[in-house]
């Protein structure tokens, strides 16, 4: 098959995401400030990249469903991360590696060279005997319209690994030259495959850079590695780990033997809805991560992927997060503060006692708003500290911080009548004098960030525009802040 039958697969579907597009005016439950498609089914952020004065942000996409299929990759793009303009459908499945039965463009990553974008993906065939994973590449002079180099796929799955399970693959520039690490599967074992190049297009495989010995799991998906200080960094998102679901670890590169060495391990986001995250670097130096706003692994207890799909959509990102090393090696992820543009007006109290009633911590019209509380652990007696958010009484999302045991949970079983399940995290109490705990609310869904941004769980709560009281008590004795500072947040996607 030719080029010109991508093109005409773009245009397929740029023809059904216009018919469709009008009917997001009037769906319900449309974040306000996180990323979404313009219709249809969204996972996975891919190709992320500040590419010519702007922010890329590609995604896995089905334009024709609500529900996964079909995988496209979605484009927009971005001056500050918070206003987008779509673009045209970069990648749509069309050669027989990526269109085969059931197949598609799976997840990959993007990078500039010769002045050209570079998407390198992961094509899906399957043949009648299962899927069939390779990677492949497409390039584009101008940024938008995308061609699919003729001879791909660039890798195969080398042989004695899973073809069905060989993926992701993120690519970088290390001295010169290009590496791009992929999540494999053999014996079962998760392994992270390093491959180098010159030009983008030939690959050669260096080493198994990181693998599981039944502790990281059975596949890592969406692997992503990035130097961070004079550490290094590989993220995935792990396959058969339970309520593990997004995995950092940080340790030293070997580039020599290709061999990545870690010695801390710890947990990006905790939460029922963070998943596949991918980083990239912007020109103000930062390390940024975005992840999809699901995930897959509490599916089959759900058995569907909420309410939304009935109006036409699914899925958003998280908010964007910047990474930074802490002094022990661990990392911290904050909100980029481009989400303070978004501000209106602020509801600021300083030296606040909870102890017998519930205290209001809403801004703007509880539904879009951040707050941020210091606790003051030397004068607080109380054992809990519960927030009860987006409530109208009957309903409500309950994120408890339990000081005595050192646990955090997001419980979601009264949210909105369809969510379920509470997620369960130690609590990092990092500095004994203060706990800090931010959250950001919005249409559809809650991130809580506590403990310098080291104790994270998003959640998705579908709760109704009537769920707007937000308050926080304790239990146990007196719970004392600092500050209470809490803001509504504006609109910024359409
Ligand atoms: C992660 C993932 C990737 C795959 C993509 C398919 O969420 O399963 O491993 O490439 O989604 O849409």
């Amino acid at each position: 098959m030719s080029k010109s039958h991508h093109l005409e697969n773009i245009k397929k579907a740029q023809k059904e995401i216009n018919a469709k597009k009008a009917l997001m005016k009037n769906a319900l439950m449309r974040q306000r400030y996180h990323f979404m498609a313009e219709e249809g089914w969204l996972n996975d952020p891919n190709g992320l990249i500040f590419f010519r004065g702007k922010y890329h942000f590609f995604y896995q996409y089905n334009p024709y469903d609500s529900f996964w299929g079909s995988m496209h990759w979605g484009h927009a793009v971005s001056d500050d991360l918070l206003h987008w303009d779509y673009l045209p459908v970069a990648l749509a499945p069309s050669e027989p590696y990526d269109d085969h039965k059931e197949g598609g463009c799976f997840s990959g990553s993007a990078i500039e060279h010769d002045g050209k974008l570079f998407l390198i993906y992961t094509g899906t065939a399957n043949y009648g005997d299962g899927f069939v994973q390779t990677q492949c590449v497409a390039y584009s002079e101008d940024g938008i319209h995308f061609e699919k180099y003729e001879k791909n796929p660039v890798i195969t799955a080398p042989k004695g690994f899973d073809p069905a399970n060989f993926r992701d693959p993120k690519v970088w520039e290390h001295e010169g030259r290009f590496y791009l690490v992929c999540g494999a599967k053999k014996d079962d074992l998760a392994k992270a495959l390093l491959y180098r190049s010159d030009n983008l297009l030939e690959w050669e495989f260096v080493n198994v850079m990181a693998e599981s010995r039944g502790e990281l799991g059975n596949m890592f998906e969406c692997p992503d590695f990035f130097p961070i200080e004079d550490k290094y960094v590989l993220m995935f998102s792990p396959m058969g780990l339970n309520e593990r679901t997004c995995v950092y670890l940080v340790g030293d590169m070997d580039y020599k033997t290709g061999t990545f060495y870690h010695t801390v391990m710890g947990e990006i986001d905790w939460g029922f809805d963070y998943y596949a995250p991918q980083s990239f670097l912007d020109a103000k130096g930062r390390r940024l991560i975005v992840g999809w706003a699901n995930a897959w692994d509490w599916m089959p207890f759900w058995k569907d992927w909420g309410p939304t799909y009935k109006e036409h959509w699914c899925g958003s990102f998280a908010i964007p997060r910047q990474v930074r090393l802490m002094p022990d090696n661990t990392l911290q992820f904050l909100p980029v503060e481009e989400l303070k543009s978004l501000r209106t007006e602020e509801n600021v109290r300083y030296n606040v006692e909870v102890e017998d009633g519930p205290v209001d911590v809403s801004a703007g019209d509880g539904v879009a708003f951040e707050c941020r509380l210091v606790l003051d652990l030397e004068r607080t007696t109380a054992e809990t500290v519960v927030l009860e958010l987006r409530s109208d009484g009957k309903f409500k999302s309950v994120v408890c911080l339990d000081l005595k045991h050192g646990q955090m949970t997001f419980d979601r079983n009264q949210g909105d009548g369809w969510s379920r399940g509470q997620t369960k995290s130690p609590l990092k109490l990092l500095d004994k004098k203060l706990l800090d705990i931010h959250f950001f609310s919005d249409q559809s869904s809650i991130e809580v960030f506590s403990s310098q941004y080291q104790t994270n769980h998003s959640c998705n709560v579908f709760a109704s525009n009537d769920q707007n009281k937000n308050t926080v008590r304790a239990f146990g004795g007196r719970a004392y802040f600092t500050s209470i500072i809490s803001y509504g947040m504006e609109r910024a996607i359409d």
